[in-house]
């Protein structure tokens, strides 16, 4: 068996078995001259842990030196010195940065909630996930059609960590700085990881579009690929959720680069009262909707998150100038978010009307909010919901 020296509490030094700790120490200076933050963590996160039998404050003075690195913000960036980067031509902000704002957590299905619950309870408890040795989950790729609350999302991640909001639209970024793509996006990463934050990159997928580009062989490929190695060498104190509509252009290296994948899908009936809930908020107070809105919830299948929250505001909006009662107003502008509709829903909004209003709205009245004639009204209202449900 291999011995090393290890100091005693006098100064002393007394012979301990060697575990293999010391084999990492040339990998950790090679990441350390490679300037390569994130592998320099993960490799001492490991000697930290490995060495802890033998040398346990030397061990416990690691974990801590990573935790206040994990922890600590840049001073220049607190005091609001270092300022959003601009392009140096036309002085563009190239980034938004939105200070935490208080969030309502998205309404999201269970395991969807489940799933980002996990990724903030890493950061929140990194310091007893560092001490044991493991990395913390510092990316999310979020998946999902638009409006379902990707962005959203992303805020309140910042704002259950307190952290600062850096948003880059990436596809803009990479179609629009052309020539200089490569010096803006590295001042923007830069920015970035200058200290704590939560970096949102939005429309990602617009990387793939450029990676498998055979006409672009040029400066974009390559910035491509160094925001791609970026993403793997970020530092642990950083968060970054990307967000991408289109999940079927990222190829397998680019997943397997996120710690975290989560498809977040177009809300089911109960989410999508939840969400008629909370966007009526108070207006509702008062107002027995309570039945509408679980017949509202039940005819907007298909909507997304934002467009339920859109129908609310516009009914909202129609019952303050119409000075119109509230569910009504959903029924009149429930049509108009769902775009086409097939006859079998068009009979089942009828019905709800009728069920929901009795003879208190007239035929002409919902004729003329389903967009159909007064005969087809009657017809839905005598088919039973016959007409090919
Ligand atoms: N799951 C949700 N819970 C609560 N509100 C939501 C949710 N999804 C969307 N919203 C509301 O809709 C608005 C727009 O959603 P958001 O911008 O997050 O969608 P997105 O998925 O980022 O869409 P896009 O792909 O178009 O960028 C939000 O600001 C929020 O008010
Ligand atoms: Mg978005």
């Amino acid at each position: 068996m291999v011995f090393d020296r290890a100091p005693t509490r006098g100064g002393a030094e007394r012979a301990v078995p060697n575990d293999d700790f010391v084999s990492l120490i040339p990998r950790l200076i090679r990441a350390a001259l490679a300037g390569d933050i994130r592998r320099v963590e993960a490799v001492a996160t490991q000697l930290s842990r490995r060495m802890r039998p033998a040398y346990p404050r030397v061990a416990q003075s690691v974990a801590d030196t990573l935790a206040q690195q994990w922890a600590g913000a840049n001073p220049l960036r607190t005091a609001g010195l270092l300022e959003p980067p601009v392009d140096e031509d036309s002085r563009l902000s190239l980034v938004a940065v939105e200070e935490p704002a208080l969030e309502l957590a998205p309404v999201l299905s269970d395991r969807e909630i489940g799933t980002i619950s996990r990724f903030l309870q890493h950061w929140k408890e990194r310091d007893s996930l560092i001490s044991s040795g493991i990395r913390p989950a510092t990316s999310l790729l979020l998946e999902g059609d638009p409006g379902v609350g990707k962005t959203y999302t992303g805020r309140f991640i910042a704002s259950e960590l307190e952290l600062p909001l850096i948003l880059l639209d990436v596809s803009t970024a990479l179609s629009s700085y052309l020539g200089k793509s490569g010096h803006n996006l590295r001042t923007v990463l830069d920015y970035a990881r200058s200290s704590p934050s939560v970096l949102f990159l939005d429309e990602f997928d617009a990387i793939a579009k450029r990676r498998d580009d055979p006409s672009d062989i040029g400066e974009l490929k390559r910035v491509v690929s160094v925001l791609l190695r970026e993403l793997e060498s970020w530092p642990d104190y950083g968060i970054i959720v990307a967000a991408t509509n289109h999940p079927e252009l990222l190829d397998k290296a680019i997943f397997r680069r996120f710690d975290y994948v989560l498809e977040i899908h177009r809300p089911a009936r109960a989410a999508r009262e939840a969400l008629l809930r909370r966007r009526l908020g108070e207006f509702v107070d008062g107002e027995d909707v309570s039945e509408t809105l679980e017949v509202i919830a039940g005819l907007s299948d298909g909507l997304s998150a934002a467009d339920v929250c859109k129908l609310a505001d516009r009914a909202m909006r129609r019952a303050v100038l119409d000075s119109a009662e509230l569910a009504k107003c959903l029924f009149e502008e429930l049509p108009g978010m769902l775009g086409e509709q097939t006859s079998a829903t068009r009979g089942r909004i009828v019905r709800a009307v009728r069920s929901t209003f009795g003879d208190k709205v007239s035929i002409r009245e919902i004729a003329n909010w389903v967009g159909v004639s007064p005969s087809t009204v009657h017809h839905h209202l005598h088919s039973g919901g016959r007409e090919g449900e």
